[in-house]
């Protein structure tokens, strides 16, 4: 595979589990990309864990940081950012994300998000609802977000990590 520096960021949008932060990290050793995992940057910034931060300050306050890290990151390039998956829900969030980011939409059965998610204790929003059909109500609700938001769309399913990102590169280029 070519290296090459991207002259843009790519933003990873999609469900929890649907692998936004394995496909950051092989990008970053692959390709040389600098990364940015949304939650952890959130967390060691606010010296919290997401679920505290929730329970002490509240979703609009977390909200309110990924959007700020958003716009942050319009000062760099060649940056893949692991998006939490709230984040293209809120609409200014695509429009700060297309300044200067192709945003790639990482798709996933509830099935397969189960598997993937299901021993995390991290996010506040899946707390008491670890089932399939918890997962498959929320994913509905915010599908139409999601794919509004996308400039590319993968199937991370029945691939593998290498392959999902020659997908991306591939679409990418073919912008
Ligand atoms: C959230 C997803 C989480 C985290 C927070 C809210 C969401 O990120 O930002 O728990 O609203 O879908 P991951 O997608 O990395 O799990």
């Amino acid at each position: 595979m070519m290296r090459k520096n991207f002259d843009y960021n790519i933003f990873l949008i999609g469900f929890m589990g649907a692998g936004k932060s394995t496909i950051a990290s092989y990008m970053s050793k692959e390709y040389a990309m600098d990364v940015i995992e949304m939650d952890q940057e959130i967390v060691e910034r606010e010296k919290m864990s997401i679920p505290d931060i929730f329970d002490q300050f509240g979703e609009p306050y977390f909200r309110d940081l990924e959007t700020n890290l958003l716009i942050e990151m319009q000062a760099r390039q060649n940056v893949i950012i692991s998006c939490g998956g709230g984040v293209a829900m809120r609409e200014r969030n695509v429009v700060e994300m297309k300044k200067n980011g192709r945003v790639v939409l990482l798709q996933a059965t509830p099935a397969t998000i189960l598997g993937r998610v299901r021993d995390s204790g991290d996010r506040p929003l899946l707390n008491g609802h670890m089932n399939e059909d918890y997962i498959e109500k929320l994913m509905d609700e915010r599908r139409e977000k999601y794919e509004a938001a996308a400039d590319i769309q993968i199937s991370t399913d029945d691939q593998s990590v290498s392959e999902i990102c020659e997908e991306m590169i591939r679409k990418l280029r073919a912008m």
